[in-house]
């Protein structure tokens, strides 16, 4: 693309319409009923990004858009299509990709530790109460300050255990954990186990670096998140997304406004965040997209409905791709309604009728132009993708993992000494203390220890700062805490 240096050709209909990519870190929104275009238009601004040197990160939910890494096949209605608007050096080819998978199966594993995913997440993750979410904050809290690493879950698991035993000690200093609390979120540790999150703790764990990569020939990587299997388990999908966007939020400078975005984050499936969630993280989420800007980090939500995008969110999401809806209900002639009013009108058309009149891999499309404004919105034929629609056969897949830039780094797991082991060795040195004094010591070694430790080293002042921890601020703060601490003793 002649243009690709500034802008990133999206379709035409009177007129080409683009996005500049010195705006395309001020978000954007691709929204549209089932079949209407959605993953093929995620396709073609993942194209662009990485043929204009911008990394890219999606999640392919359906296994439809893996066929990015290879080229298409010149279709006749693809070619007709590119005729029709205008793109004259159409040509298929391939796009920079790498795989990644949650379960390993399709991709190279993705990993992060306890303490990076840290309490606040974890509970959503588990769905904890309040009192369960209580309990979990001591636990990373005592972690934090007895030196123990929790980076896969039976360093959680051991942790929780040692807790439950130590009983009233823990209570007097932190708050009350019972034995019933922790029991109930070793039960949702279990279930989300048996979801094959087991894998996705520990490490090593993936450094943001390497979804940030650039081929030799300049252009930025594809990064995709092989994602049938894990939508089966859609809390753990959107807690995974969410702890992604986050950590990139937290380790990236800040750039300001970039000339371009240094990594474009699509969020599909984006109604999995937002329904049925936890006012403080829907208020992370806002907060997160709305700073995320400066690092050069853009965020593309795609949905079906833009109802599903809290208004806040939606108000920061400049870039939009609106493909058609249907408005045979009440409450579907409401959304067309909704995202018509979103627009900046054209006198050309109506945009409400529009929506419902589109067809498919058709759009309303309106993006930031000069001073960040707004475009009128356009009826936009999309361009048809270089690289192939629809899946990668395995060995495809395989071929191209062969050739992976990340190669070698991530596809085995490592198991460092951290909580599980220390408090299994000092549960053995426990044991062994028991035999010398000549007390019946038939406890197994690999039981954490039962402390009777009276840990009083803990000052009033550590005490209020923990309490403080029941409001979400206070989590928040206590899991950046430990983030500091133990994020880099984890690296
Ligand atoms: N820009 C385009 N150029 C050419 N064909 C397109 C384009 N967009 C969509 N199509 C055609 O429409 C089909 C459906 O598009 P797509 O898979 O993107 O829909 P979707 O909105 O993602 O659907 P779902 O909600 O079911 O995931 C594609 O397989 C392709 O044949
Ligand atoms: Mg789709």
């Amino acid at each position: 693309m002649n243009d690709a240096d500034e802008r990133l050709f999206l379709g035409a209909s009177a007129e080409p319409q683009y996005l500049e990519l010195r705006y395309a870190n001020r978000h954007g929104l691709v929204t549209g009923a089932t079949g209407t275009g959605k993953t093929v238009t995620l396709q073609i601004l993942a194209e662009g990004f990485s043929r204009a040197g911008v990394p890219v990160f999606c999640a392919d939910a359906k296994g439809d858009l893996s066929g990015i890494a290879v080229a298409g096949e010149a279709k006749d209605f693809l070619l007709e299509r590119a005729e029709k608007i205008g793109l004259a050096d159409y040509a298929m080819g391939p796009t920079p990709t790498v795989f990644w998978d949650l379960f390993a199966e399709q991709g190279h594993p993705v990993r992060a530790t306890v303490s990076e995913m840290g309490p606040l997440l974890l509970s959503r993750l588990l769905e904890l109460s309040d009192a369960q979410e209580g309990a979990l904050n001591i636990a990373f809290r005592i972690a934090d300050e007895e030196g123990l690493l929790l980076l896969d879950m039976k360093d959680l698991r051991a942790l929780l255990t040692n807790l439950a035993e130590r009983g009233r000690e823990i209570t007097t200093t932190y708050g009350n954990v019972t034995k019933a609390t922790v029991g109930a979120i070793q039960r949702r540790l279990l279930v989300l186990e048996n979801q094959g999150a087991e894998n996705f703790f520990g490490e090593p764990a993936l450094d943001i670096r390497d979804l940030m990569r650039i081929d030799r020939d300049g252009r930025g990587f594809v990064n995709v998140l092989m994602a049938e299997r894990l939508m089966t388990s859609p809390r753990l999908y959107a807690t995974f997304l969410l702890w992604l966007l986050s950590e990139l939020f937290e380790q990236l400078p800040e750039v300001g406004d970039p000339e371009r975005p240094k990594l474009v984050f699509f969020f599909d499936e984006a109604h999995l965040l937002f329904t049925d969630v936890a006012p403080a993280l829907i208020e992370k989420v806002e907060h997160v997209v709305r700073l995320i800007r400066s690092k050069g980090v853009g965020v593309y939500f795609v949905t079906q409905n833009p109802l599903d995008v809290p208004d806040r969110v939606l108000a920061q999401l400049g870039n939009r791709i609106q493909h058609a809806l249907r408005a045979y209900t009440p409450r579907e002639q409401k959304a067309v309604r909704t995202a018509a009013d979103t627009f900046r009108q054209n006198p050309g058309f109506d945009t409400a009728e529009a929506i419902t009149q589109l067809g498919v891999g058709e759009a309303l499309v309106s993006t930031l132009e000069a001073k960040g404004v707004p475009s009128m919105v356009e009826r936009t034929l999309i361009r048809p993708p270089a690289s192939r629609m629809g899946p990668l056969r395995p060995e495809e897949r395989r071929a191209i993992m062969e050739e992976s830039p990340v190669r070698g780094i991530y596809d085995r797991s490592l198991d460092r000494e951290s909580a599980y082991e220390l408090l299994a060795a000092a549960a053995a040195r426990k044991t062994a203390a028991a035999e010398d004094d000549g007390e019946d010591a038939a406890k197994p070694a690999s039981r954490p220890a039962s402390g009777r430790r009276s840990d009083t080293a803990w000052e009033a002042g550590i005490k209020s700062v923990v309490r403080s921890v029941s409001s979400s601020v206070g989590r928040e703060i206590a899991r950046r805490l430990l983030r500091g601490v133990l994020g880099s003793l984890t690296r």
